[in-house]
């Protein structure tokens, strides 16, 4: 079984939820606490042994490149004024470690990814969607590494969520389930309200194998008029073993703005730093 060592961020959306914070930057740099979400998502990968990051951008996305650049001036004048650079540790990569492919036209996640599939080549990979803050310990991505050591194939993570929410998400149909690994006979994107197969969602962690890109080579558009990730997994139920993981920890879906602020306080209540102040502040509001 080969490792997986290459992790895709479809970062090509166009965030139109967060209008008019995303005019100018990306969805994914919009911070938490003190860390833009495409941060934290690298730093699982990190976490989960993933060495090799590509990023699948669109116009307007280049801030996401040069934060995880050298900035030279701001290191240097820190330097020389004697302040502690360990805030930007982990904004670099290893030379040659880092890649960054343009979706050129935002037509769905499937079609995202399937724009990295010369750099993918043919390897099992990771795929993180950003937008989707997973906090945990260890982080989702190595729980999803650990269970896929045992099975193999394809693993996406998956969370329940209330039966009136699944029809926004992509939803597993469940087969056999341990209470932690489930397997999947279905996978349907955006079911009609009252049709989910289960409240089990996908949330935008996932380990596939590298067969998918050539499925989503003739994939179709589907839900939304996008091309859709979900049907092109759907696809390979059967052919190879697929596997959902339930994720233990916070999941906070930070491409809703509710999501988002969620995020923020949780977040905020766990830096020593800050809590007492953020506590405070809630408990007078
Ligand atoms: P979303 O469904 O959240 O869409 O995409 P979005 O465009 O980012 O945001 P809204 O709905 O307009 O506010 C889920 C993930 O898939 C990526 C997004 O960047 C996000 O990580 N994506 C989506 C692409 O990379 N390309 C696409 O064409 C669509």
């Amino acid at each position: 079984m080969k490792p997986v060592r290459k992790a895709v961020f479809p970062v090509g959306g166009l965030g139109t939820r967060f209008l008019p914070a995303t005019k100018a930057i990306p969805k994914e740099m919009l911070p938490v606490v003190d860390r833009p979400l495409i941060q934290y998502a690298v730093d699982e990968a990190r976490e989960a042994g993933i060495e090799e990051m590509i990023f699948v951008t669109g116009r307007g996305k280049s801030a996401i490149e040069d934060h995880f650049d050298i900035a030279f001036e701001l290191e240097k004048t820190m330097s020389e004024r004697g302040k502690a650079t360990d805030a930007i540790e982990g904004t670099r990569f290893a030379p040659g470690a880092v890649s960054y492919v343009r979706q050129q036209d935002p037509i769905g996640l499937g079609h995202a990814v399937w724009c990295a599939r010369h750099i993918v080549g043919d390897e099992p990979f990771a795929i993180f969607l950003a937008d989707e803050l997973m906090i945990g310990q260890p982080g989702c991505m190595k729980q999803m590494v650990e269970a896929y050591e045992k099975t193999g194939g394809n693993i996406v993570c998956s969370y329940e969520v209330p039966a009136d929410q699944t029809h926004k998400y992509g939803v597993i149909d469940p087969g056999s389930d341990d209470g932690r690994l489930v397997e999947v006979k279905g996978l349907v994107e955006k079911p009609e309200q009252g049709s989910a197969p289960s409240n089990l969602m996908i949330p935008g962690r996932y380990i596939l194998q590298p067969d998918v890109m050539r499925v989503l080579e003739d994939q179709g558009r589907g839900a939304g008029n996008e091309i859709q990730l979900t049907d092109a997994m759907a696809q390979m139920i059967g052919k190879q073993p697929f596997h959902a993981l339930r994720f233990t920890g916070d999941r906070f879906d930070c491409g809703s703005k509710a999501g988002f602020i969620n995020a923020q306080i949780a977040l905020a209540l766990r830096h020593d730093d800050i809590a007492d102040r953020v506590r405070a502040f809630i408990a007078e509001l």
